[in-house]
């Protein structure tokens, strides 16, 4: 049976408290739901991360960013060995956000990817093809260059340690359109192939969720595809009743053979 991922992204909309009090109550809703074979995270803010991870013991912890150096002259920066002291265990890199209003080029997410794996920490490294790079037939070779470039130097022992999420840019927030499901099993399947490329059989063990205006309406038809391991949701999660009815319904409807 292959495990299943749900997990949400804070971005820069919940302060200590909301975040304390958010997940506290997603641990108390979703404690009851049965199966080993669930993984939920939560991405906070940095300056929740401590709260949040000494607030719940039943859902993982990560950041939504790191630097690739250990320390230095990097103003404004976060070091993974700050993440670590914290207990971090989990950390998402190259986000859309930061790709396209931040500016991070591939390999900026290759040194990242590197810093997190060199610390013992997992990383989610996210990908996803543009409008016009969609337009003009080009998602999968999109895909393929993140992936390449983003997991260069990195070795097949390290895949147990690998998240991947495909997040079209057009799909993402309040202006997206979600993805329909066959186009997103297609994308994934791509992704899984290319995966199998870089790391041989290790690929097996990485996750590939999909991102991208999930909601109740979506989420069902999305995790019932082959190649979708688990769902990567934003503003649908951020209430912490309608992620946890979310994540029921999906469960019931998820391809887990
Ligand atoms: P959204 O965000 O679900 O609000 O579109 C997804 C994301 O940015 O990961």
């Amino acid at each position: 049976m292959k495990k299943l991922y749900f997990g949400s992204n804070l971005k820069m909309y919940k302060n200590i408290q909301d975040t304390v009090s958010y997940l506290k109550e997603m641990e108390r809703l979703t404690s009851d739901i049965e199966s080993p074979d669930i993984e939920l995270f939560i991405l906070p803010s940095f300056t929740a991360l401590k709260s949040a991870k000494d607030s719940v013991r039943n859902i993982l912890i990560g950041a939504q960013n790191v630097s690739w150096e250990d320390w230095g002259q990097f103003t404004g920066e976060i070091s993974p060995l700050m993440l670590k002291e914290l207990g971090i265990d989990l950390v998402m890199v190259g986000h859309s956000e930061r790709r396209h209003v931040f500016g991070e080029p591939d390999i900026q997410e290759n040194q990242k990817v590197a810093a997190c794996l060199k610390h013992g920490m997992k990383v989610l490294l996210c990908i996803g093809e543009t409008a016009e790079e969609k337009e003009y037939g080009i998602s999968v070779e999109t895909l393929r260059k993140q992936l390449i470039i983003g997991f260069h130097g990195i070795s097949a022992e390290m895949a147990k340690k690998i998240w991947v999420a495909y997040e079209p840019v057009w799909s993402i927030g309040v202006h997206g359109t979600p993805a329909a499901p066959a186009y997103a099993e297609t994308m994934h399947g791509a992704i899984k192939q290319c995966l199998g490329k870089i790391f041989g059989s290790a690929s097996a063990d990485i996750p590939v969720l999909y991102g991208g205006s999930v909601n109740a309406e979506n989420a069902n038809q999305l995790i019932a595809q082959k190649s979708i391991d688990g769902l990567f949701v934003g503003r649908a999660a951020w209430d912490a009743e309608k992620f946890n009815s979310l994540i029921r319904e999906a469960i019931k409807h998820a391809n887990i053979k």
